[in-house]
């Protein structure tokens, strides 16, 4: 139970973590990329006005100064071009050059990353291009006379990129593995008072159960001499002693519930032998017959052939037997009791159905809760103490299986088990 809820809270604990670090690393690269591209752009920009600034209009046709040496102005993976004011390419000078048509209106463009069509032929661009376009005005008249555009590769850029996005998930493994680490120990520390407690609890209601059983047995046996003799008491002290030796018996059967309940899990299983489950219901089908006859209920079973698993056969035989005397203490004279199983796989089903008073559609979470009982009004004494279906389930989940059940309220309740069975 605790391993549980130690892994719930460090997964808990680990996914609000790496969200956080999520959120943190789409930050940093989403100001970083702003940044940069920032950046790029002012660096094309200002290329594009030094090569403004050296071409001429001159005959009503734009010219580039003839001193002017662009290869001066750019790098490598730059380019530049110049248009006239319609958008024809007049000069160009460097390889990055973009091949998309220029847009007066659109500053900024980029090319590639994806396919385009240069030659004729569909291809992939690998390597990005950004354009920046500057417009030349003329320094006479204050006209536009053409543009420039700078353009320049972005493969650098984008390398950046990747390192950044490299960097920051290489980041936030290595910081997950840690505060996972981390977290283990963490949780471990914070649990362990917690486990202790439960531990030391667990060992006080083993303990005050084991304790009361001599004196509850002293009170029994002297109830019972007492009533061996009624002559030497009046009818009057004979029922009370009736009384006294019936209120022992359950009390009595509490505190071995008790005492199972705290003990289930310290139960070694190393002396678990293969049983036929088969035999141990058709035992206590031939067990309940008299009392559902009693009752007027009819107590059928449809066992198939022999389940094998491994188990203990005191407790599983305890666990059958609570459901089935749940079945017939809360199903009215007339009803039906029915006991199957069935194999899936490799899990054995039994079910306990019948058509008893059923259990309400809010209860029905708490039908396993220890001490939980659906008509509190009825007397303690008249009934069980409600710790009948959590020591079931105890049981069940002991043996690696699981309980569960489907009711209807004046219709009646289906508790289902699953176990795991041994090939026969
Ligand atoms: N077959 C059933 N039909 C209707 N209600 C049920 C059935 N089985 C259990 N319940 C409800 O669940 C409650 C808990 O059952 P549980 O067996 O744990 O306790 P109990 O039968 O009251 O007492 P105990 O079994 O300890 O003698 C019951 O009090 C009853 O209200
Ligand atoms: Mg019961």
């Amino acid at each position: 139970m605790f391993k549980k809820i130690r892994y719930r809270l460090l997964f808990s604990y680990l996914v609000v973590f790496a969200s956080l670090l999520g959120i943190f690393a789409l930050a940093v690269r989403v100001a970083f990329t702003r940044s940069l591209t920032q950046q790029t752009t002012d660096r094309l920009i200002a290329i594009g006005q030094g090569a403004a600034a050296n071409a001429e209009f001159e005959a009503n046709r734009l010219t580039i100064e003839t001193d002017f040496r662009p290869q001066n102005l750019i790098a490598a993976h730059q380019a530049l071009q110049w248009f006239d004011t319609q958008g024809h390419l007049i000069a160009q000078q460097g390889q990055t050059v973009l091949t998309l048509p220029l847009l007066p209106s659109k500053m900024v463009q980029v090319q590639g990353g994806e396919s385009s069509a240069l030659d004729g032929l569909r291809h992939v661009d690998k390597v990005r291009i950004q354009g920046v376009t500057v417009p030349i005005i003329a320094s006479d008249n204050n006209h536009l006379v053409g543009y420039v555009r700078v353009s320049q590769s972005l493969e650098e850029f984008d390398e950046t990129l990747q390192k950044l996005d490299w960097g920051l998930g290489g980041g936030i493994i290595m910081t997950l593995v840690l505060s996972g680490i981390g977290g283990i120990l963490l949780t471990r520390q914070a649990m362990q008072p917690i486990e202790d407690s439960f531990q030391r609890l667990k060992q006080f209601t083993a303990d005050a159960s084991h304790e009361l059983r001599s004196p509850l047995m002293a009170i029994k046996i002297n109830a019972d001499l007492a009533l061996l003799y009624p002559e030497e008491i009046g009818p009057k002290d004979a029922e009370k002693f009736q009384a006294i030796a019936s209120a022992t018996n359950q009390m009595t059967r509490l505190t071995e519930d008790l005492l199972f309940l705290a003990r289930t899990d310290k139960v070694p299983n190393h002396n678990w032998n293969t049983l036929n489950l088969t035999l141990i219901l058709e035992n206590l089908v031939l067990l309940y017959k008299p009392q559902a006859e009693v009752k007027q209920i009819n107590l059928i079973s449809q066992l198939a052939g022999n389940l094998y698993l491994t188990g203990d056969s005191v407790q599983l035989t305890r666990l059958f037997t609570n459901l089935i005397e749940n079945a017939l203490y809360y199903t009215p004279s007339g009803g039906v009791v029915e006991i199957k199983t069935s194999r899936i796989g490799s899990q054995v089903y039994v079910n306990v159905q019948d058509t008893g008073v059923g259990i309400a559609p809010e209860h029905i979470d708490k039908v396993f809760e220890r001490f939980w009982r659906a008509d509190r009004s009825r007397s303690y004494w008249e009934g069980g103490s409600g710790l009948g279906l959590a020591i079931a389930q105890a049981i069940a989940q002991n043996h690696g299986g699981l309980i569960s059940v489907t009711s209807q309220l004046e219709a009646g309740s289906c508790f289902t088990v699953r176990l795991p069975s041994v090939s026969s």
